[in-house]
């Protein structure tokens, strides 16, 4: 195993992204968006958060673990930005920068390649469950943004005990201990929700079924498919069973 806590999720993040560059290829670049946002899944939250994240065009924002970067590639497209990507998996990074030609770099959101303070906002979305070390991803992110930058995040918390089958690698917070580790690593929350991820419009949800029905049509025999699907089966029963929920939070970075 490379950089990941689990084969399931290399499968799910470094497999799955470069066949869903293929599909959108073959489908039309007005898929890339809705199949490139993996776990962020809804554009209403994708709103919520931009909402507060006091954008400006020349805002320097970081999407640290960006996928196969359908939200920053969203994020360039609606409020014309153009953030720069951090993602450890090289094919959804390379997915990423010829979706999007967005500047994109492979890295772990605990090491960044980045001076401090070189970010005027950062989001991370569905990034913190899939790592153990939650403090220090926390800790890199608050090195490299300005004092009173902000930070949004989506996070799948869970209130207690998970009934199994678990999604391989991940560790899902509870929402006081997401608070504690925000409030450690320098930060001060400013506004938390609930995340609806199925507020996305009719046509966004339409395309990004479209592209996993093309994905299946070519790769449903491969073994990494089964695997990636059975990864999102199981967290998509945690969420309608009431067990995890999405959370949305944005927090400022304090000190400086
Ligand atoms: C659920 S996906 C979300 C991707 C993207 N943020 C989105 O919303 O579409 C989680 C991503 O986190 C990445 N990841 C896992 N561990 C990471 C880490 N330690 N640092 C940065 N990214 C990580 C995975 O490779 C994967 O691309």
């Amino acid at each position: 195993m490379s950089e990941l806590e689990s084969e399931a999720m290399e499968a799910e993040f470094d497999t799955v992204a470069g066949w869903t560059e293929e599909a959108v290829r073959a489908l039309g670049p007005e898929y890339a968006i809705p199949a490139g946002c993996r776990g962020s899944g809804s554009e209403g939250a994708l709103r919520w958060l931009a909402d507060r994240l006091d954008l400006r065009p020349d805002t320097r924002l970081l999407d640290s673990g960006a996928g196969v970067g359908g939200p920053a590639g969203w994020l360039a497209a609606q409020r014309g930005l153009r953030p720069v990507c951090a993602e450890p998996m090289a094919a959804a990074v390379r997915a990423g920068r010829r979706l999007f030609g967005l500047p994109s770099v492979v890295a772990v959101s605990q090491y960044l390649p980045f001076a401090d303070a070189s970010f005027d906002a950062a989001w991370c979305l569905g990034v913190l469950c899939t790592t153990s070390d939650k403090a220090g991803l926390l800790a890199e992110l608050r090195r490299v943004l300005v004092p009173g930058a902000r930070l949004g995040l989506l996070v799948f918390v869970a209130d207690g005990p998970l009934p199994p089958p678990l999604p391989e690698g991940n560790e899902f917070p509870s929402e006081g201990e997401l608070r504690r580790l925000l409030a450690d690593a320098g930060f001060r929350l400013e506004a938390s929700a609930g995340a609806d991820l199925g507020d996305s419009p009719e046509e966004w949800t339409r395309r990004a079924d479209a592209v996993e029905a093309e994905v299946e049509r070519r790769h449903g025999a491969d073994p990494a498919f089964g695997q990636a699907q059975e990864q999102s089966r199981r967290v998509g029963r945690l969420l309608s069973d009431d067990a995890l929920r999405g959370w949305l939070g944005v927090a400022v970075a304090t000190g400086g």
